[in-house]
């Protein structure tokens, strides 16, 4: 494993698929809720470790499009855990010049999420330090077809001409227009699937797995996949 080193790159936009909080609460006999739980601490040590090193995105898979096949006590334990986020976190989030942001179809969300998320996001609104992306009730594919429907529709009242179409102008029509690509994505337990998550994002990215799972990523594991991380070399198709 290489060693994190602060004076090379540091990857601009980390993006995280944070998988095993289950499997975590499993092996303690503890109900999948606390694994959630847990999980939460490590968003914060995340986020602090980010900032420390001079990330300038990350974005977290908190919820996908397909979690809301999980019993309704799961779905209502992770909104809940959102909320309390949120009203905790809100004021640091301010204080360190975090910037939130959410991607997802945020419409299908209970309403009092949706609320307390807009005003988070308004709140943090004016900082410039790192912002993070949320994804909540998240898929590439949805996404994707949003995208797709938004552009048909410009190209049928002729407000776009189909030939105008391109990687840059279909970017501009996805949750992510505002934000550059993941240079480097995580995915936490061990698990080599990509379930969904910014598909035409993660076109070049570098693909960090550890076998870890997210309630035990602590600064060091994010350190090491920096590490690893900047021991790459990123051709991007070329020589
Ligand atoms: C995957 O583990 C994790 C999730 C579906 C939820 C992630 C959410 C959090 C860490 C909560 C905090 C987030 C914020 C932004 C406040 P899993 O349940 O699929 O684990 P398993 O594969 O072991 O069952």
């Amino acid at each position: 494993m290489a060693a994190f080193d602060p004076d090379k790159e540091i990857p601009r936009h980390i993006a995280i698929i944070m998988d095993g909080n289950g499997r975590w609460a499993k092996e303690r006999d503890l109900p999948r809720r606390e694994g959630h739980h847990a999980g939460a601490e490590s968003v914060e040590i995340a986020l602090e470790t980010c900032g420390e090193i001079g990330v300038d995105y990350l974005t977290l898979y908190a919820f996908s499009s397909e979690n809301w096949k999980r019993p309704e006590a799961e779905v209502k334990a992770l909104m809940g855990l959102l909320a309390h986020f949120l009203k905790e976190k809100t004021p640091s989030l301010i204080e360190n010049n975090i910037r939130l942001q959410v991607i997802g179809q945020i419409d299908k969300l209970p309403k009092s999420n949706q609320k307390s998320l807009q005003k988070s996001i308004e709140a943090t609104d004016g900082n410039n330090g790192l912002t993070l992306v949320v994804a909540l009730s998240y898929g590439s594919r949805e996404e994707i077809l949003e995208a797709t429907r938004s552009l048909m529709e410009k190209a049928q009242s002729r407000e776009m001409d189909p030939a105008e179409l391109n990687v840059e102008s279909f970017a501009a029509h996805l949750n992510t227009a505002d934000f550059p690509d993941p240079d480097l994505l995580i995915r936490t337990s061990g698990e080599y699937r990509i379930s969904n998550f910014l598909l035409w994002q993660i076109s070049y990215a570098e693909i960090f797995i550890t076998k870890t799972f997210w309630p035990d990523f602590r600064r060091q594991n994010l350190l090491d996949a920096v590490g690893e991380y900047q021991q790459r070399q990123r051709r991007f198709g070329g020589v």
